[in-house]
């Protein structure tokens, strides 16, 4: 197949990329090179020394004797030109994960709320436009995410994407399926949820073939492609916005920073290994609806887990200290979550479960480039009110106390 990931340069695409192209798809990266810019704005690095694009292309051509191509291009910006760029090239399937990801960082100021909903809304749509307008018929594959759902504790597990119910008419009970209901907890998860109706509306109306991916919050950085040479290193992201939770505990353990936990810990939170989440959206692309299909949804996690539990369970295996600090993050103290994925277990996904030898690799990658950590980025200060932003430890170590004499 010939296939497009727009968003391929980043933490989820990158490995896609070389997975598909691995599998001897022709693979093309559509990319603005944001999530680099936001590095910068932030004062922050991938742990990993990431290449060039164009230079990761060549190190995978050089490896491995296959083509990737790069498009620097713009999905939020510049309609026409992703217009123009699906003409030329029509592609026969789309995995669309070009959005600004981080929760914190969507939460971080009114500009930080209006560039997120901007860059994610206008995205998604701009593409689901120009594929009706272009008459491309390709299979699009969007990453949402869990998050959509919020952490409630209802007790019933979370479907996938469609919830079964009964409402009162005049002439008695009637039977309705809904899209499972929205609860975002930030930002960045609303403009997910948005992304969904977007999708729903494009499908019925015009016909469009669509999987939507729930995705847990993914961890772990290799997959078997990107340790096939350095250069192919996956980005690693430690800092308070944009390093996802196991992840920077890890990071944390390997530098000896106290791995910081917010409020209780009580935060109950789906999960998937990178290599897994490469591994499932090659399994939604391998089984694409039909024109006039409901939007498919599928859960793309692997366990849930209690944050502090994750806590606890770093801390055993390194030795690190545990830190509880006060939630920059308005949720609710402690949740449940029971999350369905019958539908990836159905397709042959055989889950990587959070092993401590996978544990260990991270933590090892994380000490093999722990010289390129700035430790004064690690604590989370991106608070989701002001109230809660007053409130926000922005030195868990303790150093500003230290250092006073
Ligand atoms: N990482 C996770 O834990 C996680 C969990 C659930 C869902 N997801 C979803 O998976 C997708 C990929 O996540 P990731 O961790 O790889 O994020 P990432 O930030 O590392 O990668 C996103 C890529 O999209 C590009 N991009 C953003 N806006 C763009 C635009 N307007 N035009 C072209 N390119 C654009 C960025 O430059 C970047 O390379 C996201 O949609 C995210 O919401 C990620």
């Amino acid at each position: 197949m010939k296939i497009a990931i727009l968003g391929g340069d980043g933490f989820v695409g990158w490995p896609t990329t070389l997975h598909l192209s691995a599998q001897g798809h022709e693979v093309h990266v559509v990319d603005n090179l944001s999530r680099r810019w936001i590095d910068t704005e932030l004062g922050v690095q991938s742990l990993t020394p990431m290449d060039s694009i164009q230079e990761r292309c060549r190190i995978w051509r050089e490896t491995t004797g296959r083509a990737i191509r790069f498009h620097l291009l713009d999905i939020a910006q510049d309609y026409e030109r992703l217009k123009g760029w699906l003409a030329e090239n029509r592609p026969d399937a789309i995995v669309h994960l070009a959005e600004q990801r981080a929760a914190p960082y969507s939460m971080k100021s009114d500009r930080h709320k209006v560039y997120t909903v901007q860059n994610n809304t206008n995205g998604t749509h701009n593409l689901l436009a120009a594929l009706v307008e272009t008459g491309i018929d390709a299979h699009l594959v969007h990453l949402g995410t869990m998050g959509v759902y919020g952490y409630s504790s209802v007790g019933a597990p979370i479907p996938e994407g469609y919830l079964d119910i009964e409402i009162e008419t005049p002439n008695g009970k009637k039977g309705q399926e809904i899209l499972y209901p929205t609860r975002p907890g930030s930002v960045y998860h609303m403009t997910k949820s948005l992304d969904q109706i977007l999708f729903q509306f494009y499908a019925q109306n015009d016909g469009l073939r669509i999987t939507d991916l729930h995705q847990g919050i993914v961890w772990g950085t290799h997959t078997t492609e990107t340790r096939l040479h350095d250069q192919l290193v996956n980005r690693f992201d430690y800092d308070g916005d944009y390093g996802t939770v196991l992840n920077r505990f890890l990071i944390q353990a390997a530098i000896d920073h106290p791995l910081t936990v917010h409020g209780t810990g009580g935060q109950t939170r789906a999960f998937i290994h990178i290599q897994d989440s490469v591994r499932c959206i090659d399994l939604a692309l391998g089984d694409a609806p039909k024109t006039g299909d409901r939007v498919r949804i599928f859960n793309q996690m692997t366990e849930t887990h209690r944050v502090r539990d994750l806590a606890e369970l770093v801390a055993k295996l390194t030795g690190a200290k545990v830190a509880y600090l006060p939630n920059p993050r308005k949720e609710a103290a402690e949740n449940d979550l029971v999350v369905r994925n019958d539908q990836f277990l159905s397709l042959g996904l055989d889950p990587t479960t959070l092993a401590e030898g996978l544990l260990e690799e991270v933590v090892d990658v994380a000490r093999r480039y722990a010289h390129r950590i700035d430790r004064s980025r690690v604590p989370a200060v991106s608070a989701w009110t002001k109230e809660l932003g007053a409130k926000i430890d922005r030195d868990p170590e303790g150093k500003a106390l230290k250092s006073a004499s």
